[in-house]
């Protein structure tokens, strides 16, 4: 059965072990290599959920690489995305002429990308990509263009590996989903 645990009354189960995200990551890096060679990408990490996928990924890519970050706000301390988007800090580098590449932990409703897009593209890069570590199928705006994707998943609310629950279990090694409650039985059914 897969592990399961209990954050603040919630129950969230493993969706993804921490096996099966290193070998993801890894794929990940080797595509970024082989499209980059001979380049020297800015990866800009989106604040705060990024993180860990970022350091693990740029720990795997071999291209010579810079870093930056973006943070942005969007969930507060909510399960669902509030839909509108806040820049809280903006970027150190220069983006015109250079390979940027995005680094998402999660793409739900694709919002924050749009909103990523709009702020880098007047810009000039020489190239502008993303990679996100998971995607959510069912929520996403229709159009919303990701260029490397990690794992695709249902719109479950999910946590850990960088995740939050209200700032809390970032630093969880796997990736648990909310265990849907089940609908109440009819009493004496
Ligand atoms: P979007 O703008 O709706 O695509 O959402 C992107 C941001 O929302 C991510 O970078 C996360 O910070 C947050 N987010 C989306 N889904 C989840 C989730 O299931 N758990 C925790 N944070 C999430």
């Amino acid at each position: 059965m897969a592990a399961q645990i209990t954050v603040n009354g919630d129950r969230f189960v493993e969706m993804i072990s921490e096996r099966r995200i290193k070998t993801a990551v890894k794929r990940l890096a080797k595509e970024i290599d082989r499209n980059y060679r001979g380049r020297i990408p800015v990866f800009i990490g989106i604040l705060n959920g990024s993180f860990i996928f970022l350091a693990d990924l740029v720990r795997e890519v071999k291209v010579d690489c810079e870093i930056d970050f973006l943070k942005l706000s969007s969930y507060g301390d909510a399960k669902i995305s509030s839909g509108n988007v806040r820049l809280l800090k903006d970027l150190n580098c220069q983006v015109e002429g250079r390979d940027i590449i995005i680094v998402e932990d999660i793409v739900d409703t694709g919002l924050s990308i749009e909103y990523i897009r709009h702020l880098i593209e007047p810009q000039n890069p020489r190239s502008l990509k993303v990679v996100t570590l998971l995607f959510k199928t069912d929520s996403v705006k229709p159009g919303t263009q990701v260029d490397y994707i990690g794992f695709r998943i249902p719109s479950d609310f999910v946590i850990g590996y960088g995740l939050d629950n209200a700032q809390r279990e970032r630093n969880l090694k796997a990736i648990y989903r909310l265990h849907a409650k089940p609908p109440r039985e009819k009493a004496g059914a």
